[in-house]
């Protein structure tokens, strides 16, 4: 008998396939998110399912399903998965690493050009038929090269963000929870800061720091009033790590510059403050959405869920101990 598994969203028909030679598939290709007691419903009698940011994998659910092993998830951010809750139930949780990096650090980049030469703003108005003469001081914008970057977060999307600013000619400092090694600071020219010293010295501040308790609400209307007041705050981690109403308050009174978001608190209902303002580029949570990364995505996450469903450790095993116990 083939393990049964769930796939909660719609995915690619090679990832069905693959899944398909290994698992009896129950598949949502219709992508209607499902509602949470038709996720429990639907989970009740798997022994897998392959999930998204938009599934939350609490343990009221895991309670339901008696049957799980493992948790897929088809993202590198897992705050969707309560992880302590998957351990106690010997239930594996597995993400996607590193298929994403460089697909997620070309998006924050757009951001932080688009921000700085006010793209979104601009393109609206040339649309608007307002551009009608070239002007010496029309629409200036600032420059990205040369100027210092700060990245909160020297994950692995961090560091392929800091690789990029070299062609840039730019000064990237750095803070995170431990100091990456010398030589790996030395080959990308980044230069360990705290907190502090990140937030009053940045041109541009870009955060890729997870989203945990710990980094709810990191950047507040204190961090936002420390920064110069050119600078640019770039999100392309998740929402809740920005107060949102205190980046919108700071982007209207002038206390920085402007801003470039993927991600939102409670998106994709994101607060309405932003919608008026000229200075914030907003895109809709695609940092990996390039179809080879969401391909590599879908099909990282089937090979962990097949793996641990026939007995081995999965490639991105978050849960050690869950195959322990
Ligand atoms: C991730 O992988 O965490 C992304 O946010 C999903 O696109």
């Amino acid at each position: 008998m083939k393990p049964k598994v769930l796939v909660t969203r719609e995915v690619f028909d090679e990832t069905l396939e693959y899944l398909g030679a290994h698992c009896q598939v129950e598949s949502n290709q219709e992508d209607v998110p499902f509602e949470p007691s038709e996720l429990a419903r639907r989970l009740a009698d798997k022994n897998g399912v392959m999930c998204c940011l938009t599934d939350r994998v609490d343990a009221t659910l895991l309670a339901g399903s008696p049957q799980l092993k493992v948790v897929a998830n088809i993202a590198v951010g897992y705050n969707n998965i309560d992880l302590a809750a998957c351990t106690a139930r010997a239930i594996m949780a597995t993400n996607t690493p590193g298929v994403l990096n460089d697909s997620t650090a070309d998006l924050a980049w757009t951001l932080m050009l688009g921000a700085a030469r006010r793209l979104t703003e601009l393109e609206r108005r040339v649309r608007n038929g307002e551009w009608t003469s070239w002007r010496l001081k029309q629409w200036l914008g600032v420059d990205v090269h040369h100027a210092t970057l700060g990245i909160f977060g020297m994950g692995r999307i961090g560091q392929a963000i800091a690789k990029r600013a070299a062609g840039f000619d730019m000064k990237v400092i750095y803070h995170n929870r431990t100091r990456i090694a010398s030589d790996l600071e030395k080959r990308l020219d980044a230069t360990y800061v705290t907190k502090d010293e990140l937030l009053r010295q940045s041109d541009f501040v870009v955060l890729q720091v997870p989203y945990s308790a710990e980094t709810h609400h990191m950047i507040g209307a204190a961090e936002l009033k420390q920064m110069k007041p050119s600078a640019i705050v770039i999100n392309s981690t998740r929402g809740g790590v920005v107060d949102d109403a205190a980046l919108i308050a700071a982007l209207k009174d002038g206390t920085i510059r402007a801003a470039g978001l993927d991600v939102f608190e409670n998106e994709p209902r994101l607060n309405p403050g932003f919608l008026d303002l000229d200075n914030v580029v907003l895109a809709p949570h695609v940092g990996s959405s390039t179809e080879a990364t969401r391909r590599a995505m879908a099909m990282t996450a089937a090979k962990n869920l097949v793996a641990a469903l026939a007995g081995a450790p999965p490639p991105n095993l978050l849960n050690p101990d869950a195959r322990r116990s």
